[in-house]
C-alpha cells in the first residue's frame, strides 16, 4: 500500500535566509498563495522573533491562507520565541509551532555552552509550553546527523513524552551519507513505533555535498513520513533539498518508494519561476526539473530516439511539472530526421526530396553560424527559402 508523504515547504524561512533573497510582505504572500496552489501540506512562513517584518509576514500568511496547508514558523527553545510563533500563527486554520534545539556535541558545547542534561530539559520545557498553547508541535533536533545516537534517541523519547507531535531530523550541515542517513531514520522509525505514540517522523536535509535530495529520498524509503524542502533548493549555503526533485523522485518511482505526495506537480514550473523572479535568484540552466534545459534535447542521436518514442530518452513527461511543450533545440548535429520533424511540426510539408535536401543544406549553414536553432529560426529559414524559390 502506498504511504502518503507530507511535504513541508520552507522557502519562506530557510530559503529566505539566502543572502540577497530578501522578500517583502507582498512577495511572501504571493509565494504562499502559490504554495497553496501547489498543495504542499505545511508552509513554514518565517522566523517571527527575528524581526517585526517577519512576524507581520507570518501573521498575514496565517490569516489569509485558509483551506489547505498547515501554517508554521520557527522558534528557538525559549519562551519569547514560542510566544512570537504562537501570536503569529494562531489565526491559521491549522497552526503548528516548530521548535529547534541542537543535539550534537558541537552544538551543545560550542554553541549552547551548557550540559547535555540542561539542553534536554530546555527542549522538554519548551515543548510542554508550546503544547499548552497549541495541539501541534514539531521538534527539530538540530545537527542530528552529527549527534551521538543514544543522546539523540533520549531527546526524541523525552520530547515526544512532553507532547511533540512531529519529530524532525535535520542534516543541518549536509554531512550525512545516504546509506548512513537511511539507516539512522530506519532505526528512529523502529523505536518510535515501539513507543506507541502518534508521532510524525520528518527529515530536513541540506545540500553542502550535493546530497540533500538523495538523503531525503533514502529517508522516505526508510520510513520518514514527512519531508522538508524548498523551491529550487534555495536555502542556507548550498541550499536545502529541492521540493521538485524530492516530489518527482517519489512520483516517478512508486515501485521503489511505495509512497506518494499530495503535491499538484503541474504547478511546479510556475512556482519555480515565481520564486526565482521574486528572489532575483536564477535557476541554473541544467537544474533537474526546473532548469531551462531540463527537458531540452539537442544531440542528433537523442532527438532521433525521442522522435521514435519519447520514453527512449525521457523519464518524465514535461507536462507533469507544468512545462507545456518540449521544444527541440536543433544544432548542426541534429540530423535530417529531427530537422524534418521540426519543419513539419510548424505546419510545413516537404514532399520533394530535392527540395528537402536544399532546405537541409541551408539549415546546416544556419546551425553552423548560430550553434542553436529554435522554432523562430526555422520560420525565418522557411520564409526566406520560399521567397527565393
Ligand atoms: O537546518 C536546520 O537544522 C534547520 C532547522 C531549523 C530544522 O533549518
Ligand atoms: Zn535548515
Amino acid at each position: 500500500m502506498s504511504r502518503r508523504i507530507l511535504v513541508l515547504d520552507t522557502t519562506l524561512r530557510d530559503g529566505e535566509q539566502v543572502p540577497g533573497a530578501k522578500l517583502n510582505l507582498y512577495q511572501k504572500l504571493e509565494i504562499a498563495r502559490q504554495l497553496q496552489a501547489l498543495q504542499v501540506d505545511i508552509i513554514e512562513a518565517g522566523f517571527p522573533s527575528s524581526s517585526r517584518g517577519d512576524f507581520q509576514a507570518v501573521k498575514e500568511i496565517a490569516q489569509s491562507i485558509k483551506d489547505g496547508p498547515v501554517i508554521t514558523a520557527l522558534a528557538r527553545a525559549v519562551k519569547s520565541d514560542i510566544d512570537a510563533v504562537y501570536e503569529s500563527v494562531k489565526h491559521a486554520q491549522r497552526p503548528l509551532i516548530h521548535i529547534v534545539l541542537g543535539t550534537s556535541d558541537i552544538h551543545v558545547d560550542k554553541k549552547l555552552n551548557r550540559s547535555k542534561e540542561d539542553v534536554l530539559k530546555m527542549g522538554v520545557d519548551a515543548v510542554k509550553y508550546a503544547r499548552s498553547l497549541l495541539p501541534e508541535v514539531q521538534y527539530s533536533t538540530e545537527d542530528a546527523s552529527r549527534t551521538d545516537f543514544e543522546y539523540l534517541w533520549k531527546t526524541i523519547e523525552e520530547v515526544v513524552r512532553a507532547g511533540a507531535t512531529m519529530i524532525n531530523i535535520p542534516d543541518t550541515v549536509g554531512y550525512a551519507v545516504p546509506e548512513e542517513f537511511g539507516a539512522l531514520i530506519g532505526k528512529i522509525n523502529y523505536r518510535l513505533k515501539n513507543l506507541n505514540e502518534q508521532v510524525i517522523l520528518s527529515v530536513h536535509c541540506h545540500n553542502d555535498l550535493g546530497l540533500a535530495t538523495a538523503n531525503t529520498l533514502i529517508a522516505v524509503k526508510n520510513g520518514a513520513d514527512k519531508v522538508e524542502c524548498t523551491i529550487n533548493g534555495l536555502g542556507e549555503r548550498a541550499g536545502n533539498a529541492a521540493l521538485e526533485e524530492v516530489v518527482m523522485g517519489i512520483k516517478i518511482r512508486p515501485d521503489y518508494y511505495g509512497a506518494h505526495t499530495n503535491v499538484a506537480t503541474r504547478e511546479i514550473s510556475k512556482t519555480s519561476k515565481l520564486v526565482s523572479s521574486m528572489t532575483g535568484l536564477d535557476v541554473q540552466v541544467n537544474k533537474a526539473l526546473t532548469g531551462e534545459n531540463a527537458f531540452a534535447h539537442s544531440s542528433g542521436i537523442h532527438q532521433d530516439g525521442l522522435l521514435k518514442s519519447r520514453d527512449v530518452y525521457e523519464i518524465i513527461n514535461p507536462e507533469d511539472v507544468g512545462v507545456e511543450s518540449m521544444e527541440m533545440i536543433l544544432t548542426a548535429r541534429s540530423g535530417r530526421h529531427a530537422f524534418k520533424n521540426a519543419v513539419e511540426n510548424l505546419g510545413y510539408r516537404c514532399n520533394d526530396d530535392q527540395d528537402f535536401e536544399n532546405l537541409f543544406a541551408k539549415f546546416l549553414e544556419l546551425a553552423d553560424r548560430k550553434k542553436e536553432v529554435y522554432n523562430h529560426d526555422i520560420y525565418y529559414l522557411m520564409g526566406k527559402y520560399q521567397e527565393e524559390k
